[in-house]
Order: C-alpha cells, then sequence, then structure tokens
C-alpha cells in the first residue's frame, strides 16, 4: 500500500521524493496542462521522461491523448518506449461511450506486454471488468464518485473484495483526492495505491498541535541555554 503523487510539477515531486514517503506519479492531459505542459506531443513526452528519470524505479503514468483506435495504439506503445518505468493509461472508454479501449488495453497486455492502467472510471464494476480484461492497474476516481453522490469507500471494499476473491491481477488505485483524510481512509478501504495532489499529502503531515508542541520544546531549549 503506497502513495502516488498526481502531478507533472518537478518541483513538488522532488520535494516528496527527497522525504520518500511516494511510490510513484500519475498524470493526464489536466494534470500536465497544470503543471504547465505545452508544445504538443513533444512538450509530453519531455516532461514524461524527466519525470521517469527523476522517480525510477517507480512508475509514472502517462494516458493517451487520443480516442482513435489505431492512433490510441501508436500511442501506447510511443510512451511505453520513452523509459522502462512509464505505465500507459487508457480511458475505460470513449467520450460517447464507444467500446474500443478495452479491446485496444486487452491486445497491449496481451500482444505487446505492456502494461496498461485503465483510467477515469467511477464504479467498482467499471474496474472489475476492466480488471478482467487484464489490466494491470484499474483507476477509480474516489472524489468524483463522492461528489456524485455514491460512497467511495464502498465502491473500493466491493472492488477488493472481487478482485481478490478471482485472483485478478490488477491493483487498484484510487484518484481524484479532494480532502487529506481520503489518502487514508480509501487506503484503509482497500486501494493498493491513492495517488494524491501535494496539498494533500502536505496536509497529512502538519498538524497545529505538532507545531506547537514543537514550539514549545524549541522555546524550552532556549530557557535551558539561558539558564
Ligand atoms: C488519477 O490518476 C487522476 O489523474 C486524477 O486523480 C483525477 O482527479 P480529478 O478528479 O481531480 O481530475
Amino acid at each position: 500500500m503506497a502513495i502516488f503523487l498526481d502531478t507533472g510539477d518537478i518541483t513538488e515531486i522532488e520535494r516528496f521524493l527527497k522525504m520518500n514517503i511516494i511510490r510513484g506519479v500519475t498524470t493526464n492531459p489536466t494534470v500536465l496542462l497544470k503543471a504547465g505542459v505545452s508544445g504538443g506531443m513533444q512538450g509530453i513526452k519531455k516532461r514524461s521522461i524527466e519525470i521517469a528519470k527523476l522517480i525510477e524505479p517507480y512508475p509514472l503514468f502517462v494516458e493517451v491523448t487520443t480516442n482513435d483506435r489505431a492512433k490510441m495504439m501508436e500511442q501506447a506503445l510511443e510512451f511505453h518506449g520513452w523509459a522502462e518505468n512509464i505505465i500507459v493509461k487508457i480511458p475505460i472508454h470513449g467520450p460517447a461511450g464507444e467500446l474500443e479501449n478495452l479491446e485496444v488495453m486487452h491486445e497491449l497486455e496481451e500482444r505487446h506486454d505492456v502494461p496498461i492502467n485503465v483510467t477515469a472510471m467511477m464504479s467498482a464494476q467499471q474496474c472489475f471488468l476492466a480488471a478482467m480484461a487484464g489490466a494491470t492497474y484499474v483507476s477509480l476516481f474516489g472524489g468524483r464518485v463522492n461528489n456524485m453522490g455514491y460512497n467511495a469507500c464502498e465502491e473500493i471494499k466491493k472492488l477488493r473484495k472481487v478482485l481478490d476473491s478471482f485472483s485478478l491481477k490488477a491493483k487498484i488505485i484510487v484518484g481524484s483526492t479532494r480532502e487529506t483524510l481520503n489518502i487514508i481512509e480509501w487506503l484503509e478501504a482497500g486501494a493498493h495505491f491513492v495517488t494524491a495532489i501535494p496539498s494533500l499529502v502536505q496536509g497529512m503531515i502538519i498538524h497545529p498541535y505538532s507545531k506547537e508542541t514543537v514550539q514549545t520544546f524549541l522555546a524550552d531549549a532556549t530557557r535551558i541555554e539561558n539558564k
């Protein structure tokens, strides 16, 4: 069980890497855009290779940017070739519910031996089918699940139970963190990994009462020195 960082920001990744508390990095086009990536595929390639090198042997997840079947396959093979630790993300289906994505994913896993993370999923049943189709990782968007009025923890528990009872290889990544509490509660519910934005990971470390306690210790140390 571990934490991934959901960002494309090099400075943030370095910060948490030095503390040894992250075990990988997840991105998607929105995350990369927010992190200042530009210049189309060349920009994505440059930043991805930079992050992959920085965090190796931990995995970096990079998402395809097309819904065209042939291009998706081409991109997946290309991303996989950029660095050994790059794992390709493919959404569960297309923007209008097109179903080719699982076929592409299955072909990549089976014929090309390329591990895939099936992403943008909002329910245990979607994740279960992606796992049945052979995905190495299944990504559930916990925050979006909660926003829709469903309970992310319940989906995670159900999902972990069926994956384990059918001995499916897929590991559960829960993303879309909205609160610091999400990280520990989703891991406890059964996620193998939670991918969290940097501010929420920082929120796990810093506690107001710890601050106050440390302030007292330092003040008393000064008093001893002056005695
Ligand atoms: C996970 O891999 C996704 O990149 C991410 O967590 C999605 O989060 P959002 O709902 O904040 O877009």
